[in-house]
């Protein structure tokens, strides 16, 4: 399966989005709201129709960049934020961003959503993405990884493997405040350059 832009805005086009909660989840929302710092500058990778970043605005964040290689979640994030620069709404691919300097990087159902061969390559791009001391935060699914994805899962033991050579694993544990869907399901994770 060639997980390209064809099959991502197929997807989007016929409105097959098991992944699309609808609001901004809880693990997402608690960790938001305590970090103090509105100037931060983020990264949404995937982003899909980014509820979170629809939150993080809202609530005095405006340094949000976003892409996807799908260009219908783009337009109803702009429509809901119609004052987003378009500079920080990118259609493209994550592994071609060029900007730089992320002081943290969100992640919810983006990595589970690319080819597993991809996820060194996932590591590198993040740590080429980040300024040094940013964070990579968020959830990651805790199934077994089986080629009968997208969504692809994997394990603590996995994720520590992937990302301790490059990062330092500040927190990788069972969120305790997942949606009801994802609870037991999914972990919640801190990761600095
Ligand atoms: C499973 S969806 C998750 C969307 C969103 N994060 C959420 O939680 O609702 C994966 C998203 O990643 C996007 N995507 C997949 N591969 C991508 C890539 N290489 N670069 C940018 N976006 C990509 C898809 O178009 C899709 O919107």
């Amino acid at each position: 399966m060639n997980l390209n832009k064809d099959y991502w805005e197929e997807r989007y086009a016929s409105n097959n989005l098991g992944w699309d909660i609808g609001y901004v989840s809880t693990p997402l929302k608690e960790y938001i709201d305590q970090i103090e710092n509105k100037n931060l500058k983020i990264l949404v990778p995937g982003v899909g129709n980014g509820y979170e970043v629809v939150y993080l605005y809202n609530s005095g964040f405006k340094n949000i960049h976003v892409i996807d290689l799908a260009r219908q979640p783009l337009d109803k994030i702009k429509a809901e934020i119609p004052e987003i620069p378009a500079s920080q709404l990118i259609s493209g691919d994550f592994f071609d961003l060029e900007i730089q300097d992320f002081d943290l990087i969100l992640e919810q159902t983006f990595f589970c959503a690319l080819n597993p061969e991809l996820r060194k390559n996932y590591v590198q791009k993040m740590l080429q993405l980040l300024k040094p001391g940013g964070r990579l935060a968020g959830l990651l699914f805790d199934f077994p990884l089986s080629l009968n994805g997208p969504p692809f899962g994997g394990s603590p033991k996995e994720y520590e493997e992937l990302f301790s050579p490059t990062f330092t694993i500040n927190v990788l544990e069972r969120a305790i405040n997942s949606i009801p869907p994802r609870k037991d399901k999914e972990l919640f994770f801190i990761f600095e350059k």
